[in-house]
């Protein structure tokens, strides 16, 4: 499986595009697989924590970061795609020039999504996106309560209109932004939390939808 390119987007700022981008990469990192990373978020937090890990785990520990803006972005995934099994793009929040060249290079899009009907109803662009660009996509619920009906709601709301979305889905849990202060992985700082397997879970059903 050489050279799969994951870009994670949604218009939505906040959805968790970083969040899931870090913890996917660490996980699969961590199952064996050879990662690199590309911020194309002119706001540049996973560039950002990839500093902190350099400082706080070591400079050669983990997926390299490359920062650049979207139009290099074809360019550069013919070079690093070729030396990595993974590719993983964290892009900006909106529809823009950027997310548009992320979103063409890419083998799979995922959306991360809060389970909210506003969050629901703004994932509608990034998703259209995906269609005009042909590329498959993959919602991933994320910051999901405990036992929420408005959870549930969006949940049905999703399978009603048959949008694709993952099986697993995160938690609203502290742990992943506690891993993230620390330049890691949820995977490297509670290997046996809740937060720890449902990253996993996602990581290895994003795995076979690759396949
Ligand atoms: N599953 C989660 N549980 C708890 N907090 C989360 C979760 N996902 C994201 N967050 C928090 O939500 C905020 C936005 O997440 P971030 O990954 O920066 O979103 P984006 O990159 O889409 O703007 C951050 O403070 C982050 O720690
Ligand atoms: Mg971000």
């Amino acid at each position: 499986m050489a050279g799969k390119v994951i870009v994670i987007a949604q218009q939505k700022g906040g959805a968790g595009k970083t969040t899931l981008a870090i913890q996917l990469a660490v996980a699969w990192q961590q199952m064996g697989k050879q990662i690199a990373m590309i911020d194309v978020d002119p706001q540049g937090s996973l560039t950002a924590w990839r500093h902190l890990r350099d400082s706080s785990v070591g400079k050669e520990e983990g997926p390299g970061v490359d920062t650049l803006s979207g139009w290099r972005l074809g360019n550069r995934l013919s070079k690093t795609s070729s030396d990595a099994d993974i590719v993983v793009v964290d892009s900006p929040p909106h529809a823009e020039t950027d997310a548009k060249a992320a979103v063409r290079a890419a083998d799979l899009v995922l959306l991360p999504i809060q389970p909210t009907m506003l969050d629901l109803w703004a994932t509608t662009a990034t998703l259209a996106l995906a269609e005009a660009e042909n590329t498959k996509a993959l919602l991933v619920l994320n910051r999901v309560p405990p036992r929420s009906l408005t959870a549930n709601a969006v949940a049905t709301e999703i399978k009603r209109k048959k949008w694709p979305a993952a099986r697993a889905r995160l938690g609203n849990r502290q742990a992943f932004a506690a891993s993230i202060n620390e330049g890691k992985g949820v995977i490297e700082t509670a290997r046996s939390s809740m937060a720890s397997k449902e990253v996993e879970a996602l990581a290895r059903e994003v795995l076979r939808k690759l396949r």
